[in-house]
């Protein structure tokens, strides 16, 4: 890895919350200042550069010239459509609009999070702007989904570090989630799983149950249903995930979880 040029990247930023990008933020391993000072050439992103107005415009558009076939996007967010387009407008363009162009000359695409996977919060009824996630407008490009609100941020840094190494794109289940983080439920790697083969369940939020760590699976948790790392990468560093600090997992890897609901009833 150390002999090659820096990549370039354009991270998009169109509907989010931005902490797909404080998750990232968050790496430890590998440590994220190290991807962007040393490995990776982050050209364009609305909310880490120093540029802003025409420079930063400026910087896009050089990349997409002088990079094109080359650069790897990043997609944070989902993206309105048709009569909603101007929701999301960035440089005088609707984000509908860019997504097309950056798209094009892209070595790899990666939608972050549950927004640019799945469509999130903004797509949930009554989806008031058409949020539309990134692979229903990218028909033709395969799309690294790495969802969850957010993504773990170690799962992050290794689809790029993945990128970066080999090349090419990390091996893709059927509907384009990484294999490596994402081909087991959060269930099968939960520490309260033996409580549940046992049959020992919190019943009630705070009742006797809940202080011995049984299983949440009665008062909503939704692992048994959710593919994602978080009970092998865990959070933070490996120090925890929500499981482990006495809340069930609302699925938030996976599609339309908002409407899902109510979150703590199955
Ligand atoms: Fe925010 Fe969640 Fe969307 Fe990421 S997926 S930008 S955390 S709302
Ligand atoms: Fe499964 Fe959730 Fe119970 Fe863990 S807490 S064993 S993920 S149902
Ligand atoms: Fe999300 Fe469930 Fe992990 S809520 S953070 S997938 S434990």
């Amino acid at each position: 890895m150390e002999t090659k040029s820096r990549p370039a990247v354009i991270w998009m930023h169109f509907q989010e919350c931005t902490c797909c990008s404080e998750s990232f933020l968050r790496s430890t391993h590998p440590l994220v200042a190290d991807l962007l000072l040393d490995k990776l050439s982050l050209n364009y992103t609305e909310t880490l550069q120093a540029a802003s107005g025409h420079m930063a415009e400026k910087s896009l558009h050089d990349t997409l010239e002088n990079h094109f076939g080359e650069y790897i996007l990043l997609v944070e967010g989902s993206v309105p459509v048709g009569e909603m387009a101007a929701c999301c407008c960035i440089g005088g363009k609707s984000a509908e609009q860019i997504i097309q162009e950056v798209a094009e000359g892209a070595k790899a695409i990666v939608a972050w999070g549950s927004c640019a996977s799945n469509g999130c919060i903004q797509a949930a009824k009554p989806n008031p702007t058409r949020a539309t996630p990134i692979h229903k407008i990218l028909k033709n490009k395969t799309i690294i989904k790495v969802p969850g609100c957010p993504p773990i941020g170690e799962v992050m840094a290794g689809v790029i570090v993945h990128l970066m190494t080999f090349d090419r794109l990390p091996e893709l289940d059927r509907i384009g989630r990484p294999k490596a983080f994402y081909s087991r439920r959060v269930h099968d790697s939960c520490y309260r799983r033996p409580n549940y083969d046992a049959g020992l369940f919190v019943e009630s939020f705070d009742d006797p149950n809940a202080k011995q760590g049984y299983c949440l699976y009665k008062v909503g948790c939704r692992g048994p249903v959710t593919y994602n790392a978080c009970g092998i990468t865990r959070w933070n560093g490996g120090t925890s995930f929500p499981i482990q600090s006495g809340h069930g997992c609302i699925g938030c890897s996976e599609a339309d979880f908002w409407d899902n609901g109510p979150f703590y009833q199955h």
